[in-house]
């Protein structure tokens, strides 16, 4: 009788060991199979990590960086660089109404309100690639120019104002600093994210009234409803710049062409717009491009510009041109019929040579 009880006691007691050993083999399966499952999926994730870290980088070492005036070590070249960056930034305090260098020599604004972040800004119309590529051949004057007369091109036409003397302390501070910027970038070569970004052309013209819909949704706001902007209490200097009438720029301005402005605002504004973070569509840029350069600003004697009238571009809105079509269609295009015939112009011309 005990006998028998004793070999069910072991047989009991075998059985439980079996579960036993069962449940923890089940156990180290199934976290065999996740561990597995976990190694498989690493060199994917980490792959996929490192792919997302090398995008952000050459995403930040596609563009220019502007240098930072802490690495510049010489005390000297310092004081002109940082004049340089005062004068850009506050250009009316130097040359403005109550100016200290010279009174009434510009139209009160500053070459940041368009050389944005004292011309570091990407696509902001910085000045990354100045020192690379100056002197140069420019269709404008049909000569080649230096940094110092591109400089007063922008005084004489953008601040509606007088030229600087090329030896004068603050045109000397202003190309300082405009070389030292672009002093990374190798000669004859052109910074990414330099200067403007290009724009889509429409396949109709720019529409002023489309336009004049955005500028009251979109501009009005701080550039007022007369375009004439906004200045500080003191009138010293504006807050908001104007668009046109007395104290913009003139016909003789990079803003004046369609193309320029529609490039500038696409990417910068309304402020706080960025070329990875624009606020308007390509139609609206080239809209409220045309509704604001139809508006009346200060006219220059522009008689002597493109003294080659085929170097004339699409959208210089004076003839006379190359080709037979009309001013109004020069400014506010359709521009492909434009560029098309200028092509066939060239094809014939060396066809001929
Ligand atoms: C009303 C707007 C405006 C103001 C103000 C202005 N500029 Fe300009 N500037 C432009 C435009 C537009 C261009 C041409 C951009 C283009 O066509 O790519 C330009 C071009 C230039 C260039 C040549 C850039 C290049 O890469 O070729 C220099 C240098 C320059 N400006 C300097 C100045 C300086 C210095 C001041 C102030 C004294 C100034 N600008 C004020 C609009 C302005
Ligand atoms: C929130 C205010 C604000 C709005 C809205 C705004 N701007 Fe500006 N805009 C500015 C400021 C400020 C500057 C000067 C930037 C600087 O000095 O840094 C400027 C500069 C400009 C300039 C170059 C300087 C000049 O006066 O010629 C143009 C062109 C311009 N804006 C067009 C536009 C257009 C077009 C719109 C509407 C689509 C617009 N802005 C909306 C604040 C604004």
């Amino acid at each position: 009788m005990s006998e028998n009880r004793d070999r069910e006691i072991i047989r009991i007691e075998r059985l439980t060991l079996l579960v036993r050993y069962i449940s923890v083999l089940l156990v180290l399966i199934i976290v065999s199979i996740f561990v597995i499952l976990y190694l498989l999926h690493q060199p994917a994730a980490k792959q996929q990590r490192e792919q997302v870290v090398k995008a952000e980088q050459t995403a930040s070492s596609l563009f220019w960086i502007a240098p930072d005036t802490a690495t510049i070590t010489n005390d000297s070249i310092r004081k002109w660089i940082l004049l340089g960056r005062a004068i850009i930034t506050n250009t009316s305090d130097y040359f403005g109404a109550t100016g200290t260098v010279r009174k009434q020599a510009i139209n009160g604004m500053n070459c940041q309100n368009c050389h944005l972040d004292a011309g570091t800004k990407i696509f902001g119309n910085n000045y990354g690639s100045v020192y690379s590529t100056y002197p140069k051949y420019r269709a404008r004057s049909g000569g080649i120019e230096n940094v110092h007369k591109r400089i007063n091109d922008c005084f004489e036409r953008s601040l509606n104002g007088l030229a600087l003397d090329t030896a004068s302390r603050e045109m000397r501070a202003i190309v300082a600093y405009i070389t030292w910027l672009g002093s990374g970038v190798p000669k004859g070569e052109k910074a990414n994210g330099s200067g403007l970004k290009d724009i889509r052309l429409l396949t109709r013209a720019a529409d002023p009234d489309k336009g004049s819909v955005v500028y009251i949704n979109k501009c009005q706001q701080c550039h007022q409803a007369g375009g004439q902007g906004q200045m500080n209490l003191t009138k010293t200097a504006f807050i908001y710049p104007p668009l046109w009438g007395d104290q913009s720029y003139n016909i003789g301005a990079g803003l004046y062409r369609i193309s320029t402005f529609a490039k500038f605002v696409k990417y910068n504004m309304p402020q706080g717009a960025s070329h990875t973070q624009t606020q308007l569509t390509d139609e609206e840029a080239w809209d409220v491009a045309a509704f604001v350069n139809s508006q009346p600003r200060p006219v220059k004697d522009i008689s002597r510009d493109w003294p080659y009238i085929s170097e004339k571009p699409m959208d210089h809105p004076f003839g006379p041109f190359a080709d037979d079509f009309s001013e109004t269609q020069h400014k506010y295009g359709p521009y492909q019929p434009i560029i098309d015939n200028m092509k066939n112009l060239k094809k014939q011309t060396t066809a001929k040579l």
